[in-house]
């Protein structure tokens, strides 16, 4: 082989490998620079050297030349659907079954979670990708191969020798919720296609004819079957998972071996448990007999297996009717457009009202009085329309109100807040983030001029204020709220009905006030309701709360922008609020973690003078305890390594606790590693961990490991 031919092939290898690392594994191994650097080298040798392209080269998944429609083709073996389960009868009526007919008490079952995305098969000859399949009717599909090419978790090539010469995979197709988001987000600004949930999002991203279009859409596969092969597989579905998994396939990691039919019904307990952390929408867990031999011997009825079903989760959605829309104020004076519903059952609560976020979205749904709506509720996430019917006489549009809502009864006013676009697509990798304004921002600041960076600013989410500013009592209902909650102040008692009814009758004004409430003690003993020990239990509770941290009082201020991370931050940095009160811009964006937006949140809101007068009131009446971070050292000379994404916590930021705290972060496992933070998508790091048995931690242990060290 020539030199040239040779560092072609080695660049390949290179590149396929650091995509599996990065998309497969959530593991990079390389640079953004060197990843660069190779990839250029490649498409050098590609143009200069065309007869060289080989088809599974790295560069073949930007997209080609569009189609003029998609060809039909033939399943070689048909694409079956699922029967469907919803309680435990139903699965033991399915054991039942599947007992009858294989005469075995040792019965395992192979469960996943059942993704909500579009079912492909894909075609696999000397491992190379050769064609891939939509599901279509199951017996005939439209070749999508162009499309599924563009997939980056999707090898082009498989890795090692241990499978069939030729082969079908069958999988989903999805798009992960943040990146649903951050989809419909950029299509709405550019007055683009919003899709109405992630499954219709990945559904249409696949259909397209040009390729270049699915390329730029954040499609993920997870593999859950075998179609036809050329040689027989292992003989259970575990070790086929395991096997296609080792030729760089992706498996879903929740997958699970269970040994009993209980065992199904906890696993189905455990990944709905697990449902509203998931980054992205399953709809149950299906449940197969794990020998593929007993598959076999159960064969199918009516297109489903008789050997597998799918157990449903209860559903997140109804319909019902839209009998009103009113406007609530949040801390912030900003108007939230609320659906007040015909009350409908979702998945076994009631839900009368929904949220319709701000103005930009009810000019997406045009939802109106008398129409049906579709709503969908996610745990305890709050209540979302995400479809409108329209009636047939259909009401007047919705229209932002000109007075607010409140007692004060002022004028509304309109604001646009600056929405920050990065063009970079290596960077849009580096920011994971990327509708968080703040960062786009920080990056802008640190990197503009730098030719990598690219960063649009552009005027567009709309919102409305009340012009009574601190003095709406809807707002203050909303301030107070925040810093009485858990994760500030903490005072139990204080629940928001009790909150509003000491705002109407004017006992509360500010945050101070709540400190002083024990000198209307007449009056509030006399509201219905309340009596001496009602009385008493809160005086102990307001009284207790006295004693707080400076980060918690921050961050029960309300800031604009200022979470528990920037509280935090800022009381690492001032050793008393006077410092904080006297602290100019500059100071502020030399802190890590907060930006220029954040620095200048946080100077307009103790410029203001009611503000600032109200937090020097709340220092002369709390006892604040001002914390040293420097001198905690509590994970002093202990090395840590963290791996996947966790919900709460950026892993930047994570790493900065534990730094903080004196520990040492490491970016690969080994002997030495203390303990390895797993969160979703943990990747190889975990498994290394789990082989050298060292401890693991998962996001729910992290809050006692940072508190308790
Ligand atoms: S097994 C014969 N496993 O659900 C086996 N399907 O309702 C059929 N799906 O068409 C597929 N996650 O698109 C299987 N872990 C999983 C799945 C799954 C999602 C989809 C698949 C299928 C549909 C059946």
């Amino acid at each position: 082989m020539d030199k040239i031919s040779f560092r072609y092939l080695e660049l390949i290898e290179t590149i396929t490998l650091y995509n599996k690392k990065y998309y497969v594994d959530d593991d990079p191994i390389a640079s953004d620079a060197e990843y660069d650097s190779l990839f250029r080298e490649l498409l050098k040798i590609e143009h200069q050297y065309p007869n060289l392209l080989l088809d599974y080269s790295p560069s073949q998944r930007v997209g080609f030349k569009p189609l003029t429609e998609f060809q039909t083709i033939s399943h070689v073996k048909p694409m079956l659907s699922l029967s469907n389960i919803f309680n435990t009868e139903d699965l033991a009526d399915f054991h039942e079954k599947q007992l009858k007919v294989l005469d075995s008490n040792e019965i395992e079952y192979f469960c996943e979670p059942k993704i909500d995305g579009i079912a492909v098969s894909l075609y696999y000859k000397d491992g190379l990708l050769k064609q891939a399949l939509t599901r279509g009717d199951g017996i005939t599909g439209e070749n999508i191969t162009q499309n599924i090419k563009t997939i980056n978790c999707i090898p082009l090539k498989l890795s090692g020798s241990n499978f069939p010469d030729e082969f079908d995979i069958r999988g989903e197709v999805f798009i992960d919720l943040l990146d649903f988001k951050k989809l419909n987000h950029d299509a709405q600004r550019v007055g683009g296609k919003v899709f109405a949930n992630p499954r219709n999002a990945a559904a249409g991203s696949l259909r397209q004819l040009d390729s270049s279009i699915t390329a730029s859409r954040p499609l993920k596969f997870f593999a859950h079957g075998l179609g036809h092969s050329s040689k027989s597989f292992p003989s259970s579905l575990e070790k086929v998972f395991e096997l296609i998994q080792q030729a760089g396939i992706p498996v879903n990691p929740l997958n699970k071996l269970c040994n009993s039919i209980y065992d199904c019904e906890d696993y189905y307990k455990d990944i709905l448990s697990k449902r509203d952390k998931l980054n992205y929408e399953i709809d149950g867990v299906v449940i197969k007999l794990n020998s593929l031999r007993h598959q076999e011997t159960l064969g199918e009825i009516s297109r489903s297996p008789r050997w597998a079903t799918a157990y449903k989760f209860p559903s997140e959605e109804a319909r019902t009717t839209l009998e009103a829309i009113e406007f609530q104020i949040g801390r912030t004076g900003t108007l939230t457009p609320v659906a007040r519903l015909k009350p409908v059952s979702i998945g076994g609560v009631t839900v009368s009202n929904s949220t319709l976020h701000n103005f930009d979205e009810i000019k997406r749904l045009d939802p109106r009085i008398g129409d049906d709506v579709l709503v969908k509720r996610a745990g305890d996430v709050i209540p979302k329309v995400v479809k409108v019917f329209p009636a047939k006489k259909r009401q007047h549009e919705v229209v932002p109100p000109k007075i607010c809502p409140c007692k004060l009864k002022m004028p509304v006013k309109q604001t646009h807040s600056t929405v920050w676009e990065i063009h970079n697509k290596k960077l849009k990798k580096k920011i994971k983030t990327l509708y968080s304004k703040y960062e786009a921002e920080e990056y802008f600041h640190h990197h503009n001029g730098d030719d990598l960076v690219v960063v649009n600013k552009t005027e567009a989410l709309s919102s409305f204020k009340c012009t009574g500013g601190m003095h709406c009592p809807e707002r203050l209902k909303g301030k107070l709220i925040h810093f009485v909650s858990r994760r500030a102040l903490d005072i139990e008692g204080l629940g928001n009905e009790i909150i509003k009814l000491f705002v109407e009758k004017r006992l509360v004004e500010g945050f101070a006030d709540i400190f002083l409430l024990d000198l209307h003690e007449e009056t509030i003993k006399n509201f219905d309701g309340f009596g001496h020990k009602s009385f008493q239990n809160l005086m102990t509770a307001i009284n207790n709360s006295k004693n707080i941290s400076f980060e918690r009082l921050l961050y029960g201020l309300g800031i604009d922008e200022v979470g528990e991370a920037t509280a935090k931050a800022l009381a690492k940095k001032f050793n008393n609020a006077d410092e904080l009160l006297r602290a100019s811009y500059n100071e502020l964006t030399r802190i890590d973690d907060i930006g220029p937006k954040v620095a200048s949140n946080i100077m307009d809101y103790f410029e203001h003078d009611d503000q600032r007068k109200e937090f020097i009131k709340l220092i002369g009446l709390l006892n604040i305890t001002f914390p040293n971070f420097a001198k905690d050292a509590s994970l002093d000379g202990k090395t840590f390594v963290i791996t996947g994404s966790f919900k709460n916590y950026g892993r930047t930021e994570l790493q900065n606790i534990l730094e903080q705290k004196g520990a040492k972060v490491s970016a690969s496992v080994s002997k030495k590693t203390t303990a390895v933070l797993a969160g979703i998508k943990a990747g190889s790091k975990l498994s290394k961990a789990e082989a050298l048995g060292i401890t693991v931690y998962n996001e729910d242990d992290i809050a006692s490991l940072i508190n308790d060290a």
